[in-house]
């Protein structure tokens, strides 16, 4: 297992998030059962929690409606091979935009999910992304045109991205990435009132490219968010409630931040105009942006940092954690073919 899957395992300040933010959000969408679609690894801690929690069903040792993928060939290889107790419904091995252009039919045939959790483990769109898109972003973007194409009403979408982003190191944002947001920002506050107001309120009138070097952690959720809403708008989704966590990891430099971003998106349903002037005023491409920008002033933003809750958080998690991990998913690695 690679390091990243070990710290699944064990990891109290994953597991808050799994709990207080994803599952919060499952709830909302009040069904008995989900399907999920997820970036598979290897401990699965986040489809055995929801299990526990009753949001996934697990019949015959398959863990129905659960679909995974790893851009890992080699974590992959273990897993085709596996009937293993606590297997997917469907297991992928690719990027997830990569395998539906090329038209995989199975996984298409998946869609609609109630929940996608694309817990990505670097930027967004970061300094190495040299093209014009991010595989993460055109990821995403695809994911949200395939839940429109099965008429999806809605669903739960969890993006995270690394947000720490030291320049002197090459590691981070791409600039033109930032500047982008910047952008998306600013035409926000030139097309909606409430929006300035507030935005103004919290950052002191100052322009959204000061508050890049004064609160980067501000800047990148609101930009984040605006940026996902957008590409949601253009695929009819509204977002009917998002929140921020932040996973911080400050014990050993250098130190990583993580935003966790969770949003309830649904599908807008045609207007229905009874008069001549009502025709193209529609007003739900302004008004959710300024969600963000109350979960700011209200404090709703949630931080957890390995410095401060790590101790706290193990007392509460470890026992949990373990009969978790030790639970059914074992999987089954082929012997070498002689
Ligand atoms: C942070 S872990 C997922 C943890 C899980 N959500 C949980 O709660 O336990 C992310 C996994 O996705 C894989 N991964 C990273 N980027 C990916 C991508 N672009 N496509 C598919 N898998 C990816 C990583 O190898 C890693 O095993």
């Amino acid at each position: 297992m690679s390091s990243i899957d070990d710290l699944m395992t064990v990891c109290p300040l994953k597991q808050f998030i799994r709990e207080n933010l994803w599952e919060s959000y499952i709830e909302k969408l009040k069904k008995k059962s989900i399907k999920y679609l997820t970036l598979y690894c290897p401990p699965v801690m986040d489809v055995k929690h929801f299990y526990k929690r009753g949001y996934i069903e697990l019949i015959d040792g398959v863990y129905r409606g659960v679909v995974g993928i790893t851009n890992d060939p080699k974590v992959g290889e273990s897993y085709t091979f596996s009937t293993s107790h606590g297997r997917f419904e469907l297991f992928r091995v690719g990027l997830l935009h990569e395998l539906l252009e090329s038209g995989d039919r199975d996984l298409k045939g998946k869609f609609a999910f109630d929940a996608i959790n694309l817990d990505y483990c670097n930027h967004l769109f970061g300094e190495d992304d040299t093209e014009y898109l991010s595989s993460n972003l055109k990821d995403i973007e695809i994911v949200i045109t395939e839940q429109e194409n099965k008429a999806c009403e809605k669903f739960v979408l969890f993006i995270t991205t690394r947000t720490d982003n030291n320049t002197k190191r090459k590691m981070g944002f791409a600039p033109g990435f930032l500047r982008d947001l910047s952008t998306r920002i600013v035409s926000n506050i030139n097309s909606d009132g409430r929006f300035k107001t507030k935005y103004m309120e919290i950052f002191n009138n100052r322009p959204p490219i000061s508050i890049v070097k004064l609160n980067f952690r501000t800047f990148i959720s609101l930009g984040l968010v605006k940026l996902i809403l957008m590409l949601l708008w253009d695929h009819d989704f509204v977002i009917n409630n998002y929140n921020a966590y932040w996973l911080i990891r400050n014990e050993k430099p250098p130190e990583r931040d993580l935003l966790h971003i969770a949003i309830f998106a649904t599908n807008i349903k045609p207007r229905k105009v009874e008069k001549l002037k009502q025709y193209g005023t529609s007003k739900y491409k302004k008004e959710d942006a300024t969600i963000i920008l109350d979960k700011i002033i209200d404090k709703e933003i949630v931080y957890v940092t390995e410095k401060a809750d790590k101790i706290k958080l193990q007392q509460k998690y470890s026992e949990y954690l373990e009969s978790l991990n030790s639970e059914t998913f074992d999987l089954t690695i082929p012997k070498p073919i002689k």
